[in-house]
């Protein structure tokens, strides 16, 4: 069966190339890429593999929202993967996909929703920091976790040095979680994350 994976990104891409990588292996297809930027390298990554790269008007947020709910509605994805997309999105534009669309976030969320997230952890001194993927609603970074991959803080550990050796987990940790995604393994059910039928009770580790 044919499963079809839409990514929305606004910059570098790398985790949209970890997703290319694996799309034949993992048995699922990016049928296209959206960004909200016309100038990101994702969208060029998506053009040399050969794949719908959309560059939609963003100057002008309820036009950029309404070009987004188009296209998805056109593109009937199986699965939305917001893949250091950033923007907010309305809730008509969430709602409709809930279960379908999910947010990889530089954090351990509920820790650090939103930016700096690197900078923020370093402030609090914390130890251990990370990055989750999780089911997308319409609270910013606030949807049920599926995911995490975990980072220990070094000392003299910088938000660029953590970003720079957390980058090639959240690789992994996104590939894994649209594996399971896409086998069927992992469900939303009523707010609740469910593994093979049962109810997650912590997010799934992914080293
Ligand atoms: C990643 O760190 C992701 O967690 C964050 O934005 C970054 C995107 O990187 N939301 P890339 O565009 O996938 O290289």
């Amino acid at each position: 069966m044919d499963y079809r994976v839409v990514v929305l990104a606004s910059g570098r891409g790398s985790n949209l190339q970890a997703l290319l990588e694996r799309q034949s292996q993992d048995n699922y297809r990016i049928t296209a890429v959206l960004s909200d930027k016309p100038q990101a390298r994702a969208l060029t990554l998506a053009q040399e593999g050969g794949i719908e790269a959309i560059a939609m008007d963003w100057a002008n947020r309820s036009e950029g929202e309404s070009q987004l709910r188009d296209q998805l509605q056109r593109l009937q994805p199986d699965l939305i993967v917001l893949a250091g997309f950033m923007r907010i999105l309305a809730e008509d534009n969430v709602n409709p996909w809930l279960g379908k669309m999910i947010n990889i976030h530089p954090s351990l969320l509920p820790l650090y929703p939103g930016l700096h997230t690197h900078r923020r952890a370093l402030e609090d001194g914390r130890k251990v920091h990370g990055a989750s993927v999780h089911f997308v609603t319409a609270e910013l970074d606030g949807g049920p976790v599926i995911s995490q991959t975990r980072l220990p803080v070094l000392p003299g550990d910088t938000p660029e040095s953590l970003a720079k050796r957390l980058l090639p987990q959240e690789h992994r940790l996104l590939a894994q979680t649209v594996k399971w995604l896409r086998q069927g393994a992992i469900q939303l059910a009523d707010r609740q994350v469910m593994y093979n039928g049962t109810p997650l009770k912590e997010p799934l580790v992914v080293p």
